[in-house]
């Protein structure tokens, strides 16, 4: 074996082009998807303070800022809704004519190759912001399935290609399978948010998505962050009940539980850089304390080298320009 002075790993170094010869991971923004928010009304771009650059937008504003991203060359967005009313069985979370579903259809029609993925959650929609319906103080597994399996069929006849299941409710992915089958739409995918941790790191996102629960938490439901064995066992049963894809959630903080998914399981694994690691960087790079370019890609590019086939990411935008 040979070692000092022969072997020096600085020679590989030296130069850009010899750095960019050994790179061992690329970002292509071919793995990138843009979550997007969408709101009622007309004419709505309303900046969200928490998400810089990011924004609610009604369906038109919406289609605008759609087909600007696909001209940049992303292929790709996630929708969240923020409905007109919130009640206490999320109903505009499955209305056929809710603000995901008219998001959809209009998205649809005007982008034919656009990947339309949608979150499935009832947080969004219930008027204490739990992700699933309450009975006797606590969220019901069994009673949320139901509601879950409408919401994805919903999203599926609008337009949707792939679902993502982001509630953490036990059997969501076979129900919502089920009821995709049952009603013709075999062919939508899930992409099922099975490794997702109850971490502070959504703070920026709630103020984004109106879901900051009314009332306790929802370590009642999403992992423990202490807990990687179990995120093995969420991935395992999501795929034996169909998951297409599954997603570790958040990114930075979860890098070895998206390399332990790597190592056990070859489906496609998806991992969500969530508003609050975007969110720190930002404001550190408002107060001059770091380069952003530098810190998101390096983040980025961490998350790709963890093992993440394809990356849910705020920087989507900004990567395409810095690509
Ligand atoms: C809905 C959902 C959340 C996020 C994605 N889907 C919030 C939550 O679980 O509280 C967080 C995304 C982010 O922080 O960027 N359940």
């Amino acid at each position: 074996m040979s070692t000092f002075p022969a072997t020096r790993l600085r020679r590989l170094r030296r130069t850009g082009a010899l750095r960019g010869l050994v790179r061992e991971t690329r970002l292509d923004l071919a793995d990138f998807v843009l979550p997007l928010f969408v709101c009622p009304g007309d004419g709505i771009d309303r900046p969200l303070e928490g998400l810089p650059g990011i924004a609610q937008r009604s369906v038109d504003e919406l289609a605008l800022e759609v087909g600007e991203c696909m001209s940049l060359g992303i292929s790709s967005v996630l929708l969240f809704g923020i409905p007109e009313e919130k009640d206490e069985e999320a109903s505009g979370a499955y209305d056929d004519d809710g603000i995901v579903q008219r998001a959809l259809q209009s998205l649809r029609e005007e982008f034919p190759g656009l990947v339309l993925l949608t979150d499935v959650c009832l947080c969004e929609y219930t008027s204490h912001g739990h992700c699933g319906v309450i009975r006797d103080g606590e969220v019901s597994n069994d009673e949320t399935l139901e509601l879950l399996g409408r919401t994805a069929v919903s999203h599926a006849e609008a337009g949707a290609d792939a679902v993502c299941p982001s509630d953490m409710m036990d059997g969501r992915v076979g129900t919502i399978r089920s009821a995709l089958d049952d009603t013709g739409h075999e062919q939508t995918a899930i992409v099922a948010y099975s490794a997702k941790y109850a971490s502070a790191f959504y703070g920026p996102f709630r103020e984004a998505a109106e879901s900051t629960p009314a009332f306790g938490d929802r370590r009642g439901y999403q992992m423990d962050p202490a807990n990687v064995r179990e995120a093995l066992r969420e991935v395992e049963l999501d795929i034996q009940e169909g998951a297409d894809v599954v997603m570790v959630k958040p990114a930075l903080p979860c890098l070895d539980v998206i390399r332990a998914v790597r190592e056990r399981f070859d489906l496609p694994i998806a991992a969500y850089n969530v508003s609050g690691e975007y969110a720190m960087v930002k404001a550190s790079a408002a107060r001059g304390w770091l380069d952003e370019r530098q810190a998101a890609l390096e983040s980025l590019t961490a998350i790709k080298r963890a093992g993440a086939d394809f990356v849910v990411s705020y920087w989507t935008k900004e990567l395409a320009r810095w690509l």
